[in-house]
């Protein structure tokens, strides 16, 4: 017998029976009123203490943890109590007892009373536990990863997984009383353009042919709508192979939408009862309309395109004022065709010496020259030499107070607005922002199309199916990087959650964005020929968007990270620790699929 089964039969003989216990409350749920009622509890323990003729237990279940007691009147019951340890799955049947005001626990919502037990059944012994099941956790994310299962038994992670289901619960119910249907689209497929590399599956039929899992479900919701089902939605994985961050994912997913005879205005709409609807979970009331911005402004105002509005600290442009004031500084800047901007921080003149060198060195990191402050009190303070009068000069356009901060940058316009942006957003500047309030933006008529360093040609900026402005449709197969498109994102707390557009819906159109991505007329019919026959075939004007469903749940648990509101995520290096994958395969495997190991030079 192998060493797993000897375990096992070990286990089992030491493990007790369910049998015809059932649970008639969650532990979480206890409360006063129960006091005096017979319980049948089932749970983890939390934590234990014996006190000799009193065994204490805090036994925990998904809705929170209650103090059970064993006492010494029972010698068997008492001695079964004693066996217990940490995250031991025990049963309880009891009951209720108040504990009285001296010995209520207020920490504890169930703190108000105690559950004396009359019989104990040890349902499943535990080893050690590798970290102690606390909020917030004390184990490196990588050894929670390795044991998912019991970092997912902390409250938070509870909760945020609860918060997750009732999160896609609103959506369905909201988008399906609005006549949507959720319709399923294929894993494998074929290769579907959002700018990020394919994780593919290779073929065992047809050795040498792979499918691609898709970045995004897009060219299935348009024929969906080609088809004739008008308004689609699908919660729905997406795959993409990217550098990850705290809000990207290789497997993520989507609340992904389509809608047919629409323009943006109706989208806005839409989404915007729709995040009210489902922010009412979190008993927020947001604010509505949400505030738009032409890409070009959220850029000049708040040097980025995913605006925080929960602060204020806009851009401003002191180029004409700079060129005024005699300083080598904004010389060098201004003589090449740079521009000065800046912005005031209300009570941002307590940052010290060296917060203000740590900013410094963040508009070094995003290719800046640095930025330069100017405080007031007691007189002008600044980390640059100027006259008084051009101190005064910049202080008044900025209308500042004794105990605010400016901050400026002088350099090349695209350069100063992003590390203004940075700085903008920087946790040190956070102590003056709202943490606690929600703030959403649209930023619209993004640029149809970016220069790509790498490709040497234009790429779009969101994806190629997207419709350019009507204004811009003159100029953008002569001009095409100076043509806006149909596009939107929705951004909350300086966070993209969500991005769409109305789309393509005449072949023509379609051809010429192709061809201005600089793909040949083959590589169009490979790619992309089957939806291109689909739109000879009646085609109802159409656009949609798709959020990020994680970064939602992530903003309504008040979670910083993707990863805790994910139950199985990937570590930022795309593993799974908890199952050990991506795993090798054996050399069998490999050759059904009519593929070799080619070994890496390095
Ligand atoms: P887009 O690529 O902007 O649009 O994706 C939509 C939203 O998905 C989220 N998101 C991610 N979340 C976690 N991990 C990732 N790796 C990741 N990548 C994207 C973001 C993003 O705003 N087909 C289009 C939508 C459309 O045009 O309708 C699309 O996928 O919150």
């Amino acid at each position: 017998m192998n060493g797993f089964f000897q375990l096992e039969r070990k286990a089992k003989m030491e493990f007790n029976r369910l049998s015809e216990w059932r649970r008639t409350i969650y532990c979480g749920e206890l409360r006063l009123k129960h006091a005096n009622k017979q319980v049948t509890l089932f749970g983890w323990v939390h934590r234990h203490r014996d006190m000799g003729n009193l065994v204490f237990v805090d036994l925990r279940d998904r809705e929170g943890a209650v103090q059970v007691v064993v006492s010494s009147d029972d010698k068997k019951l008492l001695e079964d109590a004693k066996k217990i340890r940490m995250e031991y799955v025990v049963g309880i049947k009891g009951v209720v007892k108040n504990r009285g005001e001296k010995l209520r626990n207020p920490q504890l919502p169930t703190g108000d009373i105690e559950v004396e037990v009359k019989e104990l059944k040890i349902l499943s012994t535990s080893k050690v536990p590798p970290f102690v099941i606390i909020d917030p956790p004390q184990a490196t994310e990588e050894l929670r990863f390795k044991y998912r299962y019991m970092d997912l038994r902390r409250a938070n992670m509870q909760r945020n997984i609860k918060l997750r289901h009732q999160a896609a619960l609103s959506i369905r119910n909201f988008l399906s009383k609005n006549g949507f249907y959720e319709v399923e689209t294929p894993f494998l497929t074929k290769s579907t353009p959002e700018g990020a590399r394919d994780y593919l599956v290779p073929s065992r039929v047809y050795k040498g042919r792979f499918f691609a899992l898709p970045q995004s479900p897009q060219l299935f919701k348009q024929i969906l709508m080609i088809s004739g089902f008008d308004r689609y939605f699908q919660i729905v994985r997406c795959f993409r192979d990217e550098d990850l961050r705290a809000d990207r994912q290789p497997e993520f997913t989507q609340i992904d939408i389509e809608m047919s005879f629409v323009e943006r205005d109706d989208i806005y709409e839409l989404v915007e009862a729709m995040m009210a609807s489902l922010f009412e979970l979190v008993d927020v009331k947001i604010e509505l309309p949400f505030p738009r911005f032409a890409y070009e402004e959220s850029m000049e105002k708040y040097g980025t395109d995913k605006p925080d509005l929960r602060f204020g600290m806009d851009i401003k442009d002191l180029t004409e004022i700079g060129s005024k004031i005699d300083s080598e500084v904004f010389k060098r800047a201004l003589f090449s065709g740079g521009v000065l901007k800046g912005l005031l921080v209300e009570k941002g003149g307590s940052l010290s010496r060296s917060q203000l060198d740590k900013l410094n060195q963040k508009a070094r990191d995003q290719g800046g020259k640095g930025v330069i402050w100017i405080k007031k009190k007691d007189g002008f303070k600044s980390s640059l030499k100027l006259d008084e009068s051009d101190f005064r000069l910049i202080w008044e356009f900025f209308n500042g107070k004794e105990e605010d901060i400016v901050l400026l940058a002088a350099d090349e316009k695209h350069t100063a607005l992003k590390v203004l942006g940075e700085i903008r957003k920087d946790s040190l500047l956070g102590q003056y922002a709202d943490s606690k309030s929600f703030k959403f933006a649209w930023v619209t008529d993004f640029p149809l199309f970016e220069w790509g360093d790498d490709e040497e040609r234009p790429v779009s900026m969101h994806h190629p199916f997207t419709s350019p402005l009507d204004d811009d449709l003159a100029l953008f197969e002569k001009e095409p990087l100076r043509a806006r498109a149909k596009a939107y994102d929705l951004v909350l707390n300086g966070v993209e959650i969500g991005g769409g557009s109305i789309r393509i819906h005449n072949l023509d159109l379609q051809r010429k964005v192709f061809k201005i991505l600089g793909l040949s007329q083959k590589e169009v019919e490979e790619k992309f020929g089957f939806f291109l026959e689909a739109l000879c075939y009646g085609v109802p004007p159409h656009g949609g968007i798709a959020f990020g469903f994680d970064r939602i749940v992530m903003l309504l648990a008040g979670e910083e990270s993707i990863r805790d509101v994910i139950p199985f995520p990937k570590t930022t290096s795309s593993l799974c620790l908890l199952t050990g994958s991506p795993a090798a395969v054996n050399k069998g495997q490999l050759r059904d699929l009519g593929l070799e190991r080619v070994k890496s030079k390095e």
